[in-house]
């Protein structure tokens, strides 16, 4: 089966491209090797639409790479304005600068020296040889992945390198035979993957046209269609449990900066326990005060606060997620209306009017405007 649809798949997507491809787009059908090369970086995170209008006029600007090697840097970042990821403007101008001095000013035709100039990837380098030179060298960008690993139901997350090594190869062998064909080639599987094989909502799952694979295509006839390329499987992040002690003292709270090396290093946040995996110990509503200091505060400051305060009162539980774990944060309120010294590194009273001028951990942020300690312009930045 597969070797069948190897054998015939360039052909009918040339038929398909024939029928049902883009045409009348000002990039295509030109073989100047400037002018692809400087599409194909345009299209690469730009949509069409934008390209259409920006793209003649770049051109217009900086006719051939001579002209764009010459310019200042500035002129061409400011050309680009609006059509985001600058790191591409200034490749354009690193990559143009290149071809003047190692290639007397002309494109290589060969995809691994493409590959070596500022800014081209394989995929591109694939592209641009193809446009331009008639190159037999595959492309293989997002869309490309989709229909390849759709079509031949290859296993594996986008990411991992095996996947990729695998579908390099069937875009390698999927080439059409004859060199002339791979502008056309390249320009169809690009429409192709963008138009009918789309990652939501691809024809074979609408039905409102026939996709010419669709009786080749391991994916669809296995009904998995939108289950390829699969998604990476991410690993559950760890979860922890931690007290915080939320203590008021007439109009001010006690705050503690936090390690500079830790999580929100250098921020000021409520007194905190050390953290343990979830689960493994929840505190009773009825924790008694000496329990709660011993976990959260340094033991020379506990006797003090032990005279002010009474039963600690659960307050609420917030989950805050972070890139790679997530904390489950028990809060424990503790109130006197006296006011007292506390000396100790790294603690400050801090009355709730001056909250703002302290950089504080968004969840804390939150929590305090929640409970109407602030008001919320005191703790805008
Ligand atoms: N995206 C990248 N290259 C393209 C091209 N040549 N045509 C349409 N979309 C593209």
């Amino acid at each position: 089966m597969s070797e069948a649809l190897i054998k015939t798949f360039s052909k009918s997507l040339l038929a398909w491209h024939g029928v049902s491809g883009r045409t009348g787009l000002p990039w295509q059908n030109n073989h100047d090797p400037y002018a692809v090369w400087v599409s194909e970086i345009m299209l690469q995170q730009t949509q069409v639409a934008t390209v259409l209008e920006r793209y003649p006029r770049f051109m217009k600007r900086f006719p051939t790479v001579k002209k764009l090697a010459a310019a200042d840097l500035d002129e061409v970042l400011a050309e680009w304005a609006g059509l985001g990821y600058y790191s591409r403007a200034r490749n354009l101008h690193a990559c143009a600068n290149q071809v003047m001095q190692d290639f007397l000013g002309k494109f290589p035709s060969d995809p691994i020296l493409l590959e070596q100039l500022k800014g081209i990837g394989r995929s591109t380098a694939g592209a641009i040889a193809a446009f331009a030179f008639q190159e037999r060298a595959p492309i293989l960008d997002a869309n490309v992945k989709r229909i390849l690993a759709r079509l031949f139901a290859v296993e594996g997350a986008l990411q991992d390198k095996a996947l990729n090594d695998q579908l390099w190869n069937l875009a390698n062998n999927l080439l059409p035979k004859k060199s002339q064909d791979m502008p056309i080639y390249t320009q169809a599987l690009m429409d192709f993957g963008a138009t009918w094989c789309t990652a939501r909502k691809p024809v074979c799952i609408s039905m409102e046209k026939k996709c010419p694979f669709a009786k080749d295509c391991q994916a669809n006839l296995s009904d998995q269609v939108l289950s390829f390329p699969q998604k990476k499987v991410k690993a559950r992040s760890p979860e922890f449990d931690c007290d915080m002690l939320l203590i008021r003292s007439g109009n001010s709270i006690l705050l503690q900066q936090r390690p500079s090396k830790a999580i929100w290093g250098g921020l000021w946040s409520l007194p905190e326990s050390a953290w343990r995996p979830k689960g493994q110990k929840i505190h009773k509503a009825n924790t008694s005060l000496k329990e709660l200091l011993e976990l959260a505060l340094p033991e020379e400051t506990n006797s003090v606060l032990a005279k002010f305060f009474k039963t600690p009162k659960r307050g609420d539980q917030i989950k805050h997620i972070f890139t790679h774990r997530r904390l489950w944060i028990q809060i424990w309120e503790l109130s006197s209306t006296k006011t007292f010294q506390l000396i100790a590194p790294n603690l400050k009273w801090v009355p709730l009017s001056q909250l703002g001028r302290y950089g504080l951990p968004q969840p804390i942020k939150v929590l305090l405007q929640r409970l109407s300690l602030a008001r919320g312009d005191d703790l805008k930045n």
